[in-house]
């Protein structure tokens, strides 16, 4: 079992990732009582997967629970979702006594720890993340939001969980697109923040993708205790947060001229290699270590080129309305060197044009 602690003065908490856990819910809540009451939130499918073995692991220990689901994917990650939820929760007479319990991936997350942050003014959740992406990134630091027809997470706030619980067995039933979804934003951690952590997913690529449960659980702690350092020093992504944005700005573009066809990871994959290539025509990265990155996305099986058939024209008006746009100049994170980064939102169209090929 690994513990990582999210240091956010009095709203600080715990992230606690351990094979297994899900059969261990129960115990784990009874100690901590949260809420009077657990309503776990997750979609139809998390729900038919994982729903029944957490409802009864919760009921075994003597909580009291109960189960709501939503239709799953992003197309229902909106205001309806977020209007029928509360109100399934009104009808229930759930109160700010009681807790939610996020099941599932990032969308579950996003849209339950808003719901969590609206309801009644405010009331405590929980995240029991069940992707690789939910467990190293969304799940922790208190991003929760809904899209609206104009944009990705555009209306949303931040608010922390209570606890994060993590179970990295759960990854054995994941969909291989799904865990590379994950492995994109493992491999930032490491071009960001950490060079020996890079090092270290070069040299374990076979252990992780073959989910040899305890290397997959030391990168799930290691990604949490990077992310939990940023959040403790820049909750509301004032300024360092944004490091976490790298090869997000043109990935972004990338996922959405494709119509959400290109999944988010390998959108933030090509991203990732787009931008290295502005960093390496400034002269802030060597040719030489942007090869080292783009090698090992590729060795993870992740995409690292801008599709031909997407609209170069389209992608730049998405960089436009991206909400990380501020006063119509898109800022990028620029690696250094494997493991620093420095942002900037000075950047010729033109290295932009030559990024997306
Ligand atoms: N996923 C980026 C962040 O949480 O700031």
């Amino acid at each position: 079992m690994k513990q990582v602690q999210v240091g956010l003065g009095e709203r600080s908490y715990p992230i606690t990732i351990k094979e297994g856990l899900l059969a261990e819910i129960g115990n784990e809540l009874k100690l901590q009582q949260i809420g009077k009451r657990y309503i776990i939130i997750a979609d139809d499918r998390v729900a038919a997967l994982f729903g029944q073995q957490v409802v009864e692991s919760m009921e075994e220990s003597g909580l009291s629970v109960e189960l709501i689901t939503f239709p799953h994917g992003e197309a229902n990650k909106n205001l309806q979702t977020i209007a029928d939820l509360t109100s399934g929760l009104a009808q229930r007479g759930v109160d700010r006594k009681d807790a939610l319990v996020a099941l599932g991936g990032g969308v579950t997350g996003d849209i339950t720890g808003f719901v969590a942050a609206v309801y009644m003014r405010g009331i405590p959740f929980i995240q029991i993340p069940t992707t690789l992406l939910a467990q190293v990134d969304s799940s922790v630091g208190g991003k929760t939001g809904v899209d609206i027809p104009e944009g990705k997470n555009l209306v949303g706030c931040f608010y922390q969980p209570q606890h994060v619980l993590i179970d990295p067995h759960v990854l054995t039933e994941l969909p291989r697109e799904e865990l590379l979804n994950g492995l994109a934003e493992v491999i930032k951690y490491g071009v960001i923040y950490d060079a020996n952590f890079f090092n270290f997913l070069v040299t374990n690529r076979r252990g992780i993708l073959d989910l040899d449960m305890p290397i997959v659980e030391a990168v799930i702690a290691h990604c949490c205790t990077i992310k939990a350092e940023v959040v403790a020093q820049d909750e509301r992504e004032a300024d360092l947060r944004r490091i976490l944005n790298y090869g997000h700005t043109l990935g972004h573009a990338v996922e959405a001229a494709s119509g959400f066809t290109i999944a988010h990871g390998s959108a933030v994959s090509i991203g990732m290699v787009a931008v290295n290539s502005i960093a390496v025509a400034k002269s802030f990265l060597t040719a030489e270590r942007a090869a080292k990155v783009r090698d090992l996305l590729v060795d993870y099986g992740l995409p690292v080129a801008v599709p031909a058939e997407l609209d170069r024209g389209q992608m730049k008006g998405f960089l436009k309305t991206d909400k990380k746009t501020v006063g119509g100049k898109p800022f990028f994170v620029l690696p250094t060197q494997i493991g620093k980064v420095i942002i900037s939102d000075d950047v010729d169209e033109k290295l932009i044009d030559e990024a997306l090929g």
